[in-house]
């Protein structure tokens, strides 16, 4: 075991770096808007359930990989898989984590790269004129994003403040960064809550999260909700594998897989909150619209008092949210060839970040053919056209679903109980009955759930 390895320093900068990358356009962008399609309510519940059978056992089981092996996907399944069934071939679930975040990466920069112009906009004061009248801030945002010029701008300027901070390193970047941005993040979210609550909208949108109605629920809905968890949590191509693959041995893994999922949950809840009560306050019309983010929100926040700074404050909280998502897709790209290749990190980062950045552009040119705004669907279920969809029906249907299944059965039958035991109650102490269930969950319950996304996938594909 190398002791050269870099390490978060402390339990809090692991919490805070993995919470970032748990937390962004997932949390705040696509989840208010999921909910709102699936009625609330039983919506909620099921992806509560979603997170905790689902995503907290596949979270612990990403760690314990990382920090055992102190590797990066591809190395740290070589490095486990090693005489056991399966061998060198189990090397591909990490490959597949590689070519996961590298095209995931691609196209949530260019919709990251959005917020940077809302944020000068708002700032310039022309977010107001444009908010008072919704066809013209429609009309703008269509006409933005057909503009190649803007897009691939915004986009290389977001690529360019991931690759600044991943170019640092664990400790100098992302950790750093993570530090400041976090609680940064949390403090605009509870103001805008603050906010929020006089309004009267804020009631109907508790009772609209928080009141199940189950006749309402679909399908459809349970398997969006489980599908979510994954992409929320940043599971399935192993984020969580390497960040903590920094993890010192002397923090807990369940304490870190917790407070992450909570955190996570919270913010979604409360980004919904925000949004919600705003819109049922002015009972506005909400298209099914994924570009509400865009295209609503701002309406709204110039309805209210302050809507100049809140509108800023907000666009900058959705630019941090994203940024610490982005430097953890980056991280995993860089790792893999620092840890395979040999590669130096700055070398990693700027190569891997440039790669990247050009398929990028592909995205960002594609969003002007796409025509009617409806149909763009970041990271949806239903396949979208151009290079932007493609690429995320790819990443979001099948490469983080089949990544997470092949984490949970490597951890729940490959890796011996003794093992995983050992690793989860490393820095923790005894963990009683509660490993028990870990155990159960990751060999059965989270498979068996994971197992009915892909089928659904395969299904839906078949009649198309
Ligand atoms: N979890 C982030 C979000 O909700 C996105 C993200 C970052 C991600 N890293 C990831 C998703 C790794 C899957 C895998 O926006």
């Amino acid at each position: 075991m190398t002791t050269s390895r870099a390490q978060w320093s402390s339990r809090l900068g692991f919490v805070l770096a993995a919470a970032g990358s748990a937390i962004g356009l997932g949390n705040l962008w696509k989840f208010p808007y999921i909910t709102l399609e699936n009625h609330g309510g039983a919506f909620v519940l099921v992806y509560l359930a979603a997170i905790a059978v689902v995503g907290a056992p596949i979270m612990a089981a990403e760690i314990i990989l990382g920090r055992k092996s102190q590797l990066s996907p591809v190395g740290a399944f070589g490095l486990l898989a090693r005489g056991r069934p399966g061998g060198a071939r189990w090397r591909a679930v990490g490959y597949l984590g590689v070519l996961a975040g590298f095209v995931i990466l691609s196209y949530y920069s260019v919709v990251a790269g959005w917020t940077i112009r809302y944020i000068v906009m708002a700032a310039s004061g022309r977010l107001g004129e444009l908010a008072h009248h919704p066809e013209a801030l429609q009309g703008f945002f269509g006409a933005f994003l057909a503009s190649p010029g803007e897009q691939v701008l915004c986009h290389s300027l977001f690529m360019a403040a991931t690759v600044g901070v991943v170019y640092f390193g664990v400790g100098r970047g992302i950790e750093r960064t993570a530090r400041v941005l976090m609680p940064l993040l949390f403090a605009i979210l509870f103001a805008l809550v603050v906010y929020s609550i006089p309004t009267p909208g804020f009631g109907r949108a508790v009772v609209f999260l928080f009141r199940p109605s189950f006749a309402e629920l679909t399908a459809g809905g349970v398997l969006e909700a489980l599908g979510h968890s994954f992409f929320t949590l940043s599971l399935g191509m192993g984020a969580m594998l390497t960040y903590g693959s920094y993890m010192r041995r002397q923090d807990s893994i369940p304490h870190a897989t917790l407070t992450i999922c909570v955190l996570d949950t919270l913010i979604a809840i409360m980004a919904c909150l925000i949004m919600y009560s705003i819109i049922f306050s002015f009972d506005l019309e909400v298209s099914k619209s994924s570009t509400i983010l865009f295209t609503t929100i701002p309406v709204v926040f110039f309805k209210l008092p302050g809507g100049a700074i809140v509108s800023g404050l907000f666009y900058l909280l959705v630019a941090f949210a994203a940024l610490t998502s982005t430097i953890s897709l980056l991280e995993v790209v860089s790792s893999y060839t620092i840890d395979e290749l040999g590669w130096g990190r700055r070398r990693a980062s700027l190569t891997m970040g440039f790669a990247i950045w050009v398929f990028g552009v592909f995205s960002a040119l594609s969003l002007g053919s796409v025509g009617s705004l409806s149909r763009i669907n970041l990271i949806g279920r239903e396949s979208t056209t151009g290079v932007f969809g493609t690429l995320d029906y790819l990443a979001s249907n099948w490469f983080l679903p089949v990544g997470g299944l092949l984490i949970a059965l490597f951890a729940g039958w490959v890796l011996t109980g003794r093992e995983c035991r050992d690793e989860l109650e490393g820095g923790h102490g005894g963990l009683g009955w509660s490993y028990g269930v870990w155990r159960f969950l990751i060999r059965f319950a989270s498979p068996a759930a994971v197992g009915a996304i892909i089928v659904s996938v395969i299904l839906g594909a078949e009649y198309q």
